[in-house]
């Protein structure tokens, strides 16, 4: 069975606690159990990892290049900073959802701009955990049609 990568960048770890105004009282395991739930009714297997630190996250990316299909990645306020993930994503040509919880457009001017949205195929922003759900589901689409 294909596999998919479920990333989650820093504080992420803190899902339940951190902010719930913004961010939901989900917290990131139950989270990930939904998500591997919905892969698994997709015909995939998930991998689930976070990390609070950048280069933690490039070797996810990296190791991802042996055993999974394409990557559903919140990089939290990396997405906003960091030119080294988004070098990953391109330097391993997977397939990459770009999730978020919250409706970084309608926040605060730093959080509009995203590095990673342009090797991502798509984002989904707003929609707080069901974007995951909503992520999984147009990856395995884009995989199965690149794969036939
Ligand atoms: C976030 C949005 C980012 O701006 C923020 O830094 C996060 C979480 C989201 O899921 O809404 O950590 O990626």
């Amino acid at each position: 069975m294909s596999r998919i990568l479920l990333l989650n960048g820093p504080n992420l770890n803190l899902l339940g606690t951190r902010q719930p105004e913004i961010y939901g009282a989900d917290t990131l395991p139950q989270i990930e159990a939904r998500c591997a739930e919905r892969a698994a009714g997709l015909g995939f297997d998930l991998t689930a990892r976070q990390s609070n630190h950048e280069g933690a996250l490039v070797d996810a990316i990296h190791d991802a290049r042996s055993d999974c299909a394409g990557i559903v990645l919140n990089a939290g306020a990396y997405t906003h900073t960091s030119i080294a993930l988004r070098d990953a994503i391109a330097s391993v040509a997977l397939p990459t959802v770009e999730v978020h919880l919250s409706n970084i457009h309608a926040r605060e001017r730093f959080r509009h701009r995203s590095h990673i949205a342009p090797v991502a195929i798509g984002q989904i922003s707003g929609f707080g955990p069901l974007g995951y759900l909503l992520a999984l589901d147009a990856l395995a689409a884009h995989i199965e049609g690149a794969t036939g």
